[in-house]
């Protein structure tokens, strides 16, 4: 993937600049013209379709919102969604607009400077051996009449073959140094290097596959031998091109097909995809050997909302979609959907769509089991749940993995079920947000209603100068209750920390945190005041704030103190509060 190529991280300062730098509606205008009204420029939403426009884009907050779909984001967040990409080449793509270049940290050690020499020039390079070692195999395969009647043997029909590119390495011990540049081939681990310096090529007598990033370049092969040798598989070593963990084979083909599929079934293997996508199913893709992994999950949720994992019905099929479980659960959030499907005895999908042909197979894609049913009904087997034991024991194995979901109505769901299952009450999720019940648009008159607390912080996050009324009052914090107060004082970290920031760079610096979807609705809460009173209003509720949590608190040292009196640290700050209040 693109993000490999350069060490370092990206370092947050230059995240941070670039965010104050670039104008998000100028951004946000070049993919997706914009109309202003009032303070918001708005269009008709990129992410879900509409006929009148409810994604409105705010300058001062540099922040997005879809009022329809609820998307919202920083400039980052846009280009993440907007052009499916991850979140490094997001901020490679927002410098390049603002025509600076990317800052790294620069590192220590050895491997990554080493992978540091390797410059944009070289990876060209590598990227145009790729392409030509690609179409060498083609010829290769052209005229070996032995490779083409392996694939014929195994009914692949020529237009599937050309769509994937398909090649043959021929059995030869050095084809690709007689014609390509050797100090490359080794780079694209194409060759393989002995210790006493002889060179090889990897591939040989084999079916190769070229695998394809999601940009259409090649990044490594799969060979296939036409026989039952060993190993059946070969793939290309991890390279500065290929990481296997983060890139599935056929991804890139499947998008040529269709750039928004409604779901993407994931298979075990090259020839599986292949023989699917002969069959006009045209949504599969292969991890490459390994396990599915989260990074996997990510790389395809940005495309579809739902991901069919397809297993042998085998133990190793039924080990290999437990296993599925750890990458899902990091994965899974409100708005996305794993299921789980697994094939009869003795069948791969290939066999299984040559034998009962595309509609069975689609059915069975149709009615794969929600990955919430299987999880809970493996779990389940095996333990009595009629007992309290057996349900002690299902609660414990459940919960770990409950707990890595991301917060929202999907694990608040997952939740109630485990407490239905096991009879467990009182373990509702309970790192909950305080602010998820706050609808984005509230009536001027429901405003009285909310809590000073929200007031004051939604204030803070949209207006980040405001940190500096909250420092002159000279705020003795401890013992300080409210709901939210950890936050508040997070935030009021950053901004001090950080110095000039706007809302965007608080938003991201809460990216992949629990607090990030408190953060955003607060950012996006209307509280309707006008621009030249909103440090009084902000004065106010903060004043309001610290009186009824210091009241709070006081009255609980109070009620302890009689019920079973206070140990010397909490006297005295009782006795703080109170002289300060
Ligand atoms: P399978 O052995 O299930 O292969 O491996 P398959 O796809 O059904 O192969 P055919 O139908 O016999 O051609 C599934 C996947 O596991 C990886 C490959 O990615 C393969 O597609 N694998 C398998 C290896 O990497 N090495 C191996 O030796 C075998
Ligand atoms: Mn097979």
């Amino acid at each position: 993937m693109g993000s490999g190529k350069v060490s370092g991280r990206i370092s947050k300062e230059f995240i941070d600049e670039l965010l104050v730098r670039v104008d998000i509606v100028d951004l946000i205008d070049s993919h997706v013209p914009l109309k202003k009204t009032g303070a918001n420029y708005v269009a008709r939403c990129p992410f879900h379709t509409e006929k009148s426009p409810s994604f409105s884009v705010n300058r001062a907050k540099q922040f997005f919102h879809c009022f329809g779909c609820g998307a919202s984001g920083n400039a980052i967040g846009f280009l993440m969604d907007f052009s499916h990409l991850d979140f490094v080449e997001a901020v490679e793509d927002l410098a390049a607009f603002a025509g600076v270049s990317v800052r790294r940290e620069s590192v220590a050690n050895s491997v990554a400077s080493s992978a540091e020499s390797s410059t944009k020039g070289d990876l060209n390079n590598l990227y145009q051996l790729m392409e030509q070692v690609a179409a060498f195999y083609v010829e290769q395969l052209r005229v070996n009449p032995k490779a083409i009647d392996y694939l014929k043997a195994r009914q692949v029909k020529g237009e599937v073959a050309r769509d994937f590119l398909l090649g043959y390495a021929p059995d030869k011990w050095s084809v690709l140094s007689e014609h390509f540049d050797q100090k490359l081939l080794v780079e694209a681990g194409l060759v393989v290097v002995k210790d006493d310096g002889l060179v090889y090529d990897r591939f040989r007598a084999r079916i190769v596959f070229p695998i394809r990033d999601r940009r259409a370049r090649i990044i490594g092969f799969g060979g296939r031998v036409l026989d039952d040798s060993m190993p059946k598989y070969l793939n290309s070593p991890e390279t500065t091109l290929f990481h296997k963990g983060k890139e599935v084979y056929g991804l890139h083909e499947l998008l040529g097909k269709n750039s928004k599929p409604q779901r993407i079934l994931i298979v075990e293997g090259y020839m599986d995809v292949i023989a699917l996508a002969q069959f006009g199913i045209h949504y599969a893709v292969a991890a490459l050997g390994t396990a599915s992994s989260s990074a996997h999950l990510d790389l395809l949720f940005r495309f579809s909302s739902e991901l069919v994992f397809c297993f042998d019905g085998d133990k190793a099929g039924r080990e290999a979609a437990w296993r599925v479980m750890d990458a899902a659960f990091l994965s899974l959030k409100d708005g996305r959907s794993c299921r789980i499907m697994l094939l009869p005895q003795q069948h791969d999908p290939d066999s299984l769509v040559r034998e009962e042909g595309v509609e069975s197979f689609t059915q069975r894609v149709q009615s794969a089991q929600a990955l919430s049913d299987y999880f809970f009904d493996k779990l389940a087997s095996g333990l009595n749940l009629s007992e309290v034991e057996g349900r002690a024991l299902f609660f414990s194995k459940a919960k770990p993995y409950l707990d890595k979901l991301t917060e929202g109505a999907f694990k608040d769901m997952m939740f109630e079920r485990l407490q239905l299952l096991s009879g467990m009450s009182g373990l509702v999720n309970t790192d909950k947000n305080f602010v998820m019940d706050v609808a984005p648009k509230l009536r001027a008159q429901d405003l009285n209603r909310l809590s000073s607390a929200r007031v004051a912080l939604a204030l803070l996050l949209q207006n980040p100068r405001l940190a500096e009324c909250v420092e002159q009052k000279e705020i003795e914090w401890d013992g300080l209750e409210f709901r939210g107060v950890e936050l508040f004082r997070s935030v009021l970290d950053v901004i001090l920390a950080k110095g000039a920031v706007n809302t965007a760079v608080l938003i991201e610096h809460y990216r992949n945190t629990p607090q990030e979807k408190s953060v955003k609705a607060l950012a996006l809460l209307d509280v309707f005041v006008p621009e030249d009173k909103i440090e009084d209003v902000f004065s106010d509720a903060l004043s309001g704030l610290l009186k009824q949590a210091s009241e709070t608190s006081i009255a609980r040292l109070q009620a302890k103190a009689q019920a079973q009196g206070l140990d010397k640290e909490e006297l005295s700050l009782l006795l703080r509060m109170l002289s300060i209040k």
